[in-house]
Order: structure tokens, then sequence, then C-alpha cells
């Protein structure tokens, strides 16, 4: 029995809570989409509805299955990871379902709650310095691992292929059913960047011409927990920049900005009217202006960039 289909190596996992991964529903974002030309829907994917309450379920699962598969987490080897919160809480409630010991490596600065859960699940914390970031998190996991290899399964989400293949086998097929292939766009934020690189990879693979945006904070220090300033950080090994069709970068709530698009040299002037934080419609009001200036319906494959230039600080 598996829990997640459609690979050669799908995973092992089954039963309870885990079968509920996945299959989240499209939901429309009517006021979003106002003022769009006649037909264009926008839709948010409620990655909140998986157990542990985000998107990160997916890979969780899918690397903890590949471990478990492996047999990389017999006689009591603890799986080993760093996060910024998400994920961490993915593995703690799986781990605790199967009966893995997980431990996590996260900045000292999430939030008191996210640690409260990670405790609550069984996860052992090791806290790191909250200037370092995900990135100082992501060495000292290593360290830990290089240190104690039979302890520790390392995992490591930013290089593990189950990562994007999680979302290659669930989540673009999923965007692909439910949107009847009637897809233009497809938008994700970059953190590990497994979902951008899995699902986008699925539905350029799926849709002829379909546009893939990855959207990254506009600076280093942007406090979007999971998301990456991809410029000044390390690239995660399984980043395919040759998947995007298109680039854009997050601003600061309020700022206002020249969204161009490459090959038209036509360009339009946006507001950045969303409260902040890392919500779709701080996104989504960048591919709208994206979607007013180049939704030239024949773009077709062509590489568009959208470069975004704020024109305040
Ligand atoms: C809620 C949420 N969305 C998106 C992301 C980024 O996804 P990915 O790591 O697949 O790029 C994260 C990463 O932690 C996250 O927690």
């Amino acid at each position: 029995m598996t829990i997640l289909s459609t690979t050669d190596r799908s995973p092992i996992l089954a039963g309870g809570m885990l079968t509920r991964i996945g299959t989240t529903p499209l939901i429309r974002l009517n006021l979003v989409a106002e003022g769009l030309q006649a037909g264009v829907d926008v839709y948010a994917k409620a990655e909140w509805m998986n157990p542990s309450g985000s998107v990160k379920d997916r890979p969780a699962a899918w690397i903890l299955s590949r471990a478990l598969e492996d047999g990389e987490l017999a006689d009591g080897r603890v799986l080993l990871d760093s996060t910024s919160g998400n994920m961490g809480i993915a593995y703690a409630t799986f781990g605790a379902s199967l009966g893995v010991r997980v431990h996590i490596v996260i900045p000292s600065n999430a939030s008191p709650e996210r640690l409260a859960i990670l405790r609550a699940l069984g996860a052992d914390l090791t806290l790191t310095d909250p200037t370092e970031g995900s990135d100082g998190a992501r060495a000292v996991a290593a360290q830990m691992a290089a240190d104690d290899p039979a302890r520790f399964h390392y995992a490591d989400q930013y290089s593990h292929p189950a990562n994007w293949q999680a979302h290659f086998h669930t989540t673009g097929p999923e965007i692909l059913e439910q949107t009847a292939g009637r897809l233009t766009d497809f938008v994700a934020g970059l953190g590990t960047t497994g979902t951008l690189t899995g699902a986008g990879r699925y539905l350029r693979q799926a849709v002829p011409g379909v546009r893939v945006v990855g959207v990254q904070p506009a600076t280093p220090m942007h406090g979007l927990e999971g998301l990456k300033h991809l410029a000044t950080s390390p690239v995660p090994p399984i980043f395919d920049p040759a998947l995007l069709t298109a680039a854009s970068n997050t601003l600061p709530c309020g700022a206002i900005a020249r969204v161009t698009n490459s090959n038209t040299g036509k360009s339009v002037i946006v507001k950045i009217n969303d409260t902040g934080g890392f919500r779709p419609p701080l996104i989504i009001d960048l591919s709208q202006a994206a979607y007013e200036t180049i939704a030239a319906p024949n773009s077709g494959s062509v590489p568009v960039t959208i470069e975004v230039q704020a024109l305040t600080p």
C-alpha cells in the first residue's frame, strides 16, 4: 500500500494521517482577479489543509519514506535536518506517528509557537544563531551529521531529490487536474525551491507554454520564514533555474515598483498594497501586474523576464 503513487520509488508509508497529504483544494481568489481580462482566474492552493498545516508535508513524507525504504532509520537512527519551521513540524508530526526520532536544527528566533509545537511533537531541537538564519542552521546540521554519522541520517532538504520529486508527482499533477489543463502561469515562492522545481518541471512538460514564476524576497533581511533571497544565499542544489520562464521579487508593503516585460519593453507601475508578510496577495499583486503587461496570449514558451525595479526604498 502506498500513500503517494506514480513513481518507481513510491513512498512506503501507509495509513493514518499520511493518507491525508495532498489533494488540497484550489481556491479561486475573486477579488484578486478583479479587473483582469475576462476569463482570467487566479487560484491559491490551500496547502494549509495538509495534516501538519503546510506544503512541506509533501517533501517531508517523501524524504521520510525514502529513508525508511533505504533502511537509513533502522536501529533508532535519528532523522536530522535544518528548517525554518514548517518542514520541521511536518517531520516531527510524521515521525511521532511512525515512531521515528527527529532532530531539528532551527534558528533560535523561530516563533515560540513553532518551537512549542516541535517540542510537543517530541522532536529534539538544536537552536542556532538567529543572525545566521536558515543557512547557519543548515551548516550546523551538516556538521552534526559529519560528527556523528552513526546516530544521524541527515536528510538535507535543500539537496534531497525526494523534495522536488514529491511536488513533481503530487503538486504538479493535482494542479493540472484541478485546472483541467487551463493553466497559463504557475507562481511559487522559493525556499528550498522544491515546490517550484518539482511542480514547475511537471507543469512545463504537461502544459505547453505555461509560465513558471519564482518569487523571492527582495532583500536579504526579509523575515519571511521559509523563503530565500537567492542572490545572497547558497543556491539549493535541487534548484533548476532553467525552469523559470519569469522571475519576480516580492517587495516591501507600500513599495512602488515598475514591472517591465523584457520582450516587449512594456512596463507598468504597481503599488504593493498588502499589509506585508508571506501571503499570496503580496505575490499576486506582482503577477497581476505582470499579467497586464505580458499577457499576450501567444507568448508561448518564449522566456520572459519580468523585471521588477523598486522606485521607493
Ligand atoms: C509555507 C511555506 N511555503 C513555501 C515554502 C518554500 O517552499 P520550498 O521549500 O518548496 O521552496 C516554505 C518553506 O519552508 C513554507 O514553509
